[in-house]
């Protein structure tokens, strides 16, 4: 790549004031801002909700809420870093991701170390490398919608980047960064540029290009692997997510952390990973079925979509999606924010199935309209 051509990549265009997901999310859920029983598919939540296993563990919790529990919280970890053969030590639990990912912008990024990243990609780690007055360089997915490594690599050498940040599959796109790509990003790392790769939604991913990269943290590289329970686990209001990394790259994210999680949070984990071989399997599979479904309606419609890899799609309307995301919420169905620069797109969750079929009617009613 030319340095024009990098300078270019660089430069892509994007509104300075992106409202983060979750600010749009709290925006979308005001009293009186949508009509009664709208069906909520813009934030990628699971309508499914925590296992029985762990509601049942919280409740039992509840009364005991008082205390801190602070001596439950090393065996906890342990039973977490085991669920996903990973050791404590570069186990690092937050309130969601979103406060691993935090931990990491203050641990790698600094005033001369900036963030690189993706664009369009889950914005709230580029928010707060903003509010701290620090640098983001954002690189445009290809044209397949996956991480261009070859300049995420070139732009971090340049920029002397403290972090990469890629979100794998990638929010808004759905889409899967092939193995061998990462595979390459993490060889050709520039000198101590730390790579974070957010996984957040991998339980959804079954295609073969999808490969975790917790190897990279077994075998010594500088990567961070988050993990959230908000997703396919559905306890997004519990708050709790987690990072993987080698541990003296953990050691330097602790102290950004705020305190233990929720003992509540911690129960319901606990409820939960003990029969994660049953949950996971089943609602991916539940889950993927009203996906394909979708994807089928969509295509027998003639509406394009991007071939989706996680539990929420981008679809092509075909001209510019933004006049019609308030159409589509004042008629019960609110789907996710726009993604800049993909204006023609419209982001929607996968809900349930009843969920998605008051979803199509709305949807053909506003694409034909
Ligand atoms: C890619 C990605 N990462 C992280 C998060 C944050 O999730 P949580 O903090 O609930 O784990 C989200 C939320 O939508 C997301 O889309």
């Amino acid at each position: 790549m030319t340095r024009r051509q990098l300078a270019a990549t660089a430069a892509a265009a994007f509104p300075a004031a992106i409202l983060t997901e979750a600010a749009l999310a709290q925006r979308a859920a005001v009293p009186g801002a949508v009509p009664a029983g709208t069906v909520f598919l813009n934030a990628n939540e699971n309508p499914e909700g925590p296992p029985q296993e762990a509601i049942e563990a919280m409740i039992k919790i509840l009364p005991g809420s008082g205390r801190y529990h602070y001596q439950e919280y090393k065996e906890f970890y342990a039973t977490v870093a085991q669920s996903e053969a990973m050791d404590p030590e570069q186990l690092l639990i937050g309130s969601g991701s979103s406060e691993v990912l935090q931990a990491a912008v203050h641990a790698f990024t600094s005033p001369t170390r900036p963030l690189v990243q993706v664009y369009p990609t889950y914005e709230s780690v580029a928010a707060v490398v903003e509010a701290l007055n620090r640098k983001v360089v954002r690189v445009p997915l290809t044209a397949a919608h996956t991480a261009d490594v070859k300049a995420l690599v070139e732009l971090s050498g340049r920029e002397n980047a403290g972090l990469i940040y890629l979100c794998n599959p990638n929010n808004p796109t759905s889409t899967v960064t092939p193995k061998k790509d990462i595979e390459w990003l993490v060889a050709n790392l520039p000198g101590d540029t730390v790579l974070l790769l957010d996984e957040a939604y991998i339980h959804f991913a079954e295609t073969p290009e999808m490969e975790s990269a917790f190897k990279y943290v077994k075998a010594g590289k500088n990567v961070v692997v988050t993990r959230s329970y908000s997703k396919i686990w559905g306890m997004a209001g519990l708050r709790a997510g987690a990072s993987y990394a080698r541990p003296d790259l953990t050691k330097r994210m602790e102290p950004f952390r705020n305190n233990v999680i929720s003992i509540v949070a911690v129960r319901a984990l606990l409820g939960g990973l003990a029969a994660a071989g049953r949950i996971l399997p089943a609602r991916r599979a539940r889950y993927n079925g009203v996906r394909r479904g979708l994807c089928e309606w969509l295509a027998a419609k003639g509406a394009k979509h991007i071939d989706p890899h996680a539990n929420f799609m981008m679809i092509d309307m075909g001209r510019d999606a933004r006049p019609l995301l308030p159409r589509m919420i004042s008629r019960g169905v609110a789907p996710g924010r726009h993604f800049p620069p993909m204006t023609n797109f419209m982001r929607v969750s996968i809900g349930t199935a009843a969920d998605m079929e008051k979803f199509k009617r709305v949807f053909w009613e506003v694409y034909q309209g």
